[in-house]
């Protein structure tokens, strides 16, 4: 069979599963690489997406849950916890209900994307909007999984990381080699903390010869990492960002200075723009937070510090269709026509 069998099965020999694990899946992972034209046309280099928004859920998310339920359902566990603004949360609430376990998520109020929330409801979670930001959430959902029977399934479930590890197994896999770049969004800091483990043991290995440098971003309005200090109030258009104080900081400055990278920050502005563009000119719909790569890579590449001929792979981590407020805010509104083909021609600039 052809059919990708979920990267539990595809990368088995390299995670922490048995033979009796119990495989909680949705067919996650072996999400598309995709070329980047304008992207590499503006950058001189060959730019590539990975497109996370293309699993289950719509989201990186999933390549942690599938690993972090599988074992919480073989250490017997009945119920999951999360914080979350919003991915996690949906993932989470889908793969509990393929495990047949009850989850329950935090969510900071007013502060999640509908397409999200809605995902969170449909898959039956129990939902609490906590009074606070993301970083009470999961100072919440923390003290809950310790005082109660619930498995926490946040990034700092290492199996979480492990998961997400093989987005970087599958881009070594389709280009031959690690990139000399890899650029992500920053938020809770897990998911660089996961591609840069997953180079670094494919290179270990001797699957790549070398290891990328590691390229994050955050929103300006939200950068802990690149202030040197906690955000309390963390702000940014960007929801699934918006985080002050990031469980894997230390593992993100790890991977930013063993790998040669760099942790910087781009405004709202700068993310919507890189938005609007991935979807204009690339074919490819993201959430805002995704887009914080691209916008990274564009304000470096501004700078001068992308010298051209590289190999740079971005991982844009959500699709559009979570958060699609975005898309619609600003754009024209259709016109209306009568059934009439000459009429509609005329709307459309088309001449016979
Ligand atoms: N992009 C999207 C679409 C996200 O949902 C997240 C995190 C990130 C980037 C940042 O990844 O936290 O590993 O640095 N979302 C988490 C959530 C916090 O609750 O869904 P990170």
């Amino acid at each position: 069979t052809h059919q990708w069998r979920g990267l539990i099965e595809e990368y088995r020999d390299r995670l922490p599963v048995t033979d009796t694990t119990p495989v909680v899946t949705l067919l996650e992972g072996g999400t598309p690489l995709v070329p980047a034209q304008l992207l590499s046309e503006r950058t001189g280099c060959d730019v590539y997406l990975k497109v996370e928004g293309a699993n289950p859920t719509g989201s990186f998310k999933d390549r942690g849950m599938t690993m972090a339920i599988s074992q919480a359902k073989e250490q017997g566990a009945q119920a999951v916890i999360c914080a979350s603004t919003g991915n996690t949360s949906a993932s989470a609430a889908a793969y509990a209900v393929r495990a047949g376990m009850v989850c329950a998520v935090l969510v900071p109020q007013g502060k999640i994307a509908l397409g999200k929330m809605g995902q969170a409801l449909v898959h039956g979670a129990s939902i609490l909007q906590v009074d606070g930001n993301f970083d009470d959430c999961l100072t919440l959902a923390r003290g809950l999984s310790e005082k109660y029977p619930v498995a926490l399934v946040n990034s700092v479930n290492p199996a979480r990381i492990e998961g997400q590890k093989t987005a970087s197994f599958e881009i070594v896999d389709a280009l031959g080699d690690a990139p000399d770049i890899h650029v992500l969004p920053v938020g809770n800091a897990g998911n660089i903390t996961a591609y840069w483990k997953g180079y670094r043991e494919y290179a270990a290995d001797g699957m790549a010869t070398r290891t990328p440098r590691m390229w994050g971003f955050q929103a300006s309005g939200s950068a802990p990492i690149v202030d040197g200090a906690p955000v309390l109030q963390p702000q940014t258009i960007a929801t699934a960002i918006r985080i002050g104080n990031p469980a894997s900081w230390d593992f993100a400055l790890a991977a930013r200075d063993e790998s040669g990278g760099l942790i910087d920050k781009v405004t709202d502005r700068q993310i919507l723009s890189a938005y609007r563009l991935l979807a204009s000119r690339e074919g490819v719909f993201v959430e805002p937070a995704s887009a914080a790569s691209v916008a990274g890579l564009l304000y470096a590449a501004e700078q001068g510090l992308v010298d051209p001929g590289q190999r740079i792979v971005c991982t844009v981590t959500g699709n559009g269709l979570k958060d699609p407020d975005w898309a619609v805010m600003g754009a024209p509104q259709p016109v209306v026509v009568p059934v009439d083909a000459d009429a509609a021609a005329e709307r459309l600039g088309l001449t016979g």
